[in-house]
């Protein structure tokens, strides 16, 4: 029997009605059988200042404790500007500290994304993907789930009404446990 891969869920954005939000919500119901997916929520994480990256505040602990404990990764992340958004980089540069010791290291990673517009968050998916280099995360290639015009695709109760972007959060997350096990991050 496999042991049940534990996926930490992070979405890149504060907003109540976040679409990206939204769509961590619904991969918790798309998991497969042999995984579980939590989500950590990002509020309440203060800037990053690197005088106190050896004393961290309490969120960031929780944070890191969080993505250690976790066989594997998801985030989920809006796009501002054509790159990630500041809340979601903070929170990786903050676990990523102090240098030695960042929670991140070896970790395997799949990525998504919602946005209004209708390239779905593309140009900041390659942006954070350029960002596991350095961190050493393993990412996931495929499927790329790009959820465009993201106001179509959920309720106005922020469910994911859209058949086909479930089918390709379900594929992504099966991907991801089926890579997790394969470059051994988790025990089979
Ligand atoms: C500061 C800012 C910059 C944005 N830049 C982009 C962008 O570059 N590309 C895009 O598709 N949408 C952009 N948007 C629109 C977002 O796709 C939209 O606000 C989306 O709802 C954000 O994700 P959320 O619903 O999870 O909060 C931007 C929104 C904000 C607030």
């Amino acid at each position: 029997m496999s042991q049940t891969i534990r996926i930490l869920g992070i979405a890149g954005s504060l907003r109540r009605e976040s679409y990206n939000r939204a769509a961590l919500r619904a991969a918790t119901q798309l998991v497969p059988q042999q995984a579980n997916l939590e989500v950590f929520e990002l509020d309440g994480i203060p800037g990053f200042n690197q005088d106190e990256e050896k004393n961290p505040p309490a969120k960031v602990v929780e944070l890191k404790r969080r993505v250690r404990n976790a066989h594997a990764i998801l985030i989920v992340t809006p796009e501002y500007n054509y790159s990630i958004p500041g809340v979601l980089k903070n929170a990786i540069d903050w676990a990523s500290r102090p240098y030695g010791d960042s929670a991140w290291a070896g970790k395997p990673v799949a990525i998504m994304g919602a946005s209004i517009g209708a390239i779905g968050t593309a140009r900041a998916q390659y942006h954070l993907r350029q960002t596991f280099v350095f961190l050493n995360m393993f990412p996931i290639n495929q499927p790329e789930v790009m959820i465009g015009n993201a106001a179509e695709r959920f309720d106005s109760a922020g469910n994911l009404k859209d058949e086909t972007t479930k089918k390709l959060i379900s594929q992504l997350l099966t991907n991801l446990v089926e890579w997790t096990r394969r470059i051994g991050a988790a025990p089979r």
